[in-house]
């Protein structure tokens, strides 16, 4: 029900398996990977070959976060190289149903789409019965390692509500400064997939994982005492 999406993006590439290992070691079952074309945002991350690559050492479920104007452009380029869920902005697509109906029928895979700050929640409305996974960021994109935008709150309990207004389960993920302190903030409001990028490459990034496992199956159980 809960899940930690660990971000690559702030990984040591110098010795990026090793360090997807310790991820799984210390329970995640999720891969964030933050594909940035240097156009929808300033910076320029990694593509297929990156990922082609780290697909042959795990077998973790990769959740492609494309920062990239155009997306349609790539979603079979990005299933081919081993991407479970592919996930575009909003903003960058001038047809976003055409690219969900090709990410879900063509390439077979699971659709995400992402909103920036700035999007209004309800522009994700019409879509939200045809995604598996709506992404409020809660940073700006583009950069890890910001702070989370307070106003987020917010947003993630519109996107809640609308999702469960329409008696749907679509996942609420959230991206962008989440950290130990703000972990409940988010879950309180409704997120239910956790990315970290900072707060899970920064120190031990075992026990950073463990930290969120943990925290996740204490919520779930007290959730279960609830009900
Ligand atoms: C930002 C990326 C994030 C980023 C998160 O554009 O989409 O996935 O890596 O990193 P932290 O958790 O450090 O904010
Ligand atoms: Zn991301």
């Amino acid at each position: 029900m809960y899940i930690l999406s660990p971000s690559i993006l702030t990984a040591d590439f110098n010795c990026l398996g090793d360090q997807i290992a310790q991820t799984k070691a210390g329970g995640a079952e999720w891969v964030h990977i933050d594909v940035m074309d240097g156009n929808f945002v300033p910076s320029i991350s990694f593509g297929m070959p990156v990922i082609r690559s780290i697909r042959r050492g795990t077998d973790q479920f990769f959740d492609v976060h494309l920062m990239i104007r155009e997306p349609e452009r790539y979603v079979g380029v990005f299933a081919d190289c081993g991407a479970d869920l592919i996930t575009f902005h909003l903003e960058a697509a001038k047809d976003p149903g055409a690219v969900i109906a090709k990410i879900r029928g063509e390439a077979g895979k699971k659709a995400g789409l992402a909103i920036k700050p700035s999007t209004p929640v309800a522009a994700a409305a019409p879509f939200l019965d045809r995604i598996d996974l709506l992404l409020v960021m809660t940073v700006e994109p583009g950069f890890g390692g910001q702070k989370y935008i307070e106003a987020s709150t917010r947003r993630i309990g519109e996107a809640s509500r609308l999702i469960r207004e329409r008696g749907l389960h679509t996942d609420i993920q959230v991206d962008g400064g989440i950290t130990r302190d703000n972990i409940d903030t988010v879950l309180d409001a409704g997120a239910n997939v956790i990315v970290a990028g900072s707060a899970v490459f920064s120190g031990d990034i075992r026990e950073n994982v463990r930290f969120f496992a943990d925290h996740f199956a204490a919520c779930s159980s007290r959730m279960e005492d609830c009900s």
